[in-house]
């Protein structure tokens, strides 16, 4: 899939991500978990809120699901693909937690065929819209899927990392495609189908009837950092830091590698 030194967003493996499989860390972002915890515990110190029911749309092999269910939460995880959720079966057997987490086949824009509408308290819809044929109508369903009030987290690819990650390696005819296509691809065998910004994500959130509450920049650094300054701990416990403190720098928000938008219905 795609160009692996290039592309930052499904192909490459980031080197936070990289170091963090080698030392046996998991692999989501520090700077995106974190932001996905306060979202829980935002979602859970609603008054009536209890044990959260979260839904991971596209949620894939289930390694954010997982998770979140050993925080104490129900997941249902609605995917379209029977291998990922083959596998995310699997993983959840290892982990103790198959009481705690659903696996059901299903599509974005068909979500009610599957879920009964307005019952989850959390939708996590991370690395989705670049893929499905409709984003608008994804998230239409996504909020149909969330009861009022209920919490959206949402992380989109966004192009201005992707033409900056590609100018960095010397890929300027990619770079100038991702700034000039509609959709922000770095060519037709871009395996995202779109890249978003600031401005695009919120307009598509706003559009589906949600307020967005925050919009952090995650991966701002991690991709682009020489491999040789992520070796010891230290270097790693800096990168972490730069990341913290990038991602909710209005100045740097612009150069993250993903975008992570808090949202209400
Ligand atoms: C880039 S992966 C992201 C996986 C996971 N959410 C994560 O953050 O690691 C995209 C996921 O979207 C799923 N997907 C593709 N088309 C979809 C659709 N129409 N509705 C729901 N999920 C879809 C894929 O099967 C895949 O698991």
């Amino acid at each position: 899939m795609g160009d692996r030194s290039t592309d930052r967003t499904t192909t490459r493996t980031s080197l936070e991500e990289r170091v963090a499989k080698e030392r046996g860390r998991p692999r989501t972002s520090t700077v995106l978990w974190e932001g996905v915890q306060r979202l829980l515990a935002d979602a859970a110190a609603a008054p009536g809120a209890g044990e959260l029911t979260v839904v991971d749309l596209g949620g894939g092999t289930g390694g954010l699901a997982v998770r979140v269910a050993a925080l104490g939460h129900r997941v249902v995880v609605v995917d379209p693909s029977p291998d990922a959720l083959a596998a995310l079966e699997r993983r959840t057997v290892e982990a103790g937690l198959s009481d705690r987490v659903r696996a059901l086949q299903g599509d974005a824009t068909d979500l009610a065929a599957v879920l009964e509408p307005g019952r989850a308290d959390v939708l996590l819809c991370h690395g989705v819209l670049e893929v499905v044929d409709d984003p608008r109508a994804a998230l239409r369903a996504a909020h149909d899927a969330l009861r009022p009030g209920g919490r959206l987290s949402l992380l989109v690819a966004q192009w201005p990392a992707s033409v900056l990650a590609r100018v960095l390696s010397g890929h300027l005819d990619q770079a100038l495609h991702v700034l000039s296509d509609a959709d922000h691809r770095w060519s037709g065998h871009d395996p995202l189908r779109r890249r978003f910004d600031r401005a695009s994500a919120t307009a598509l959130a706003q559009g589906a009837g949600f307020t967005v509450t925050a919009v952090e920049g995650t991966r701002t650094f991690s991709d682009v950092v020489p491999s040789t300054r992520t070796e010891s701990d230290a270097d790693v416990e800096l990168l972490r830091r730069l990341e913290a403190l990038a991602s909710t720098s209005p100045e740097l928000l612009g150069l993250a590698g993903h975008l992570h938008l808090h949202a209400t219905r």
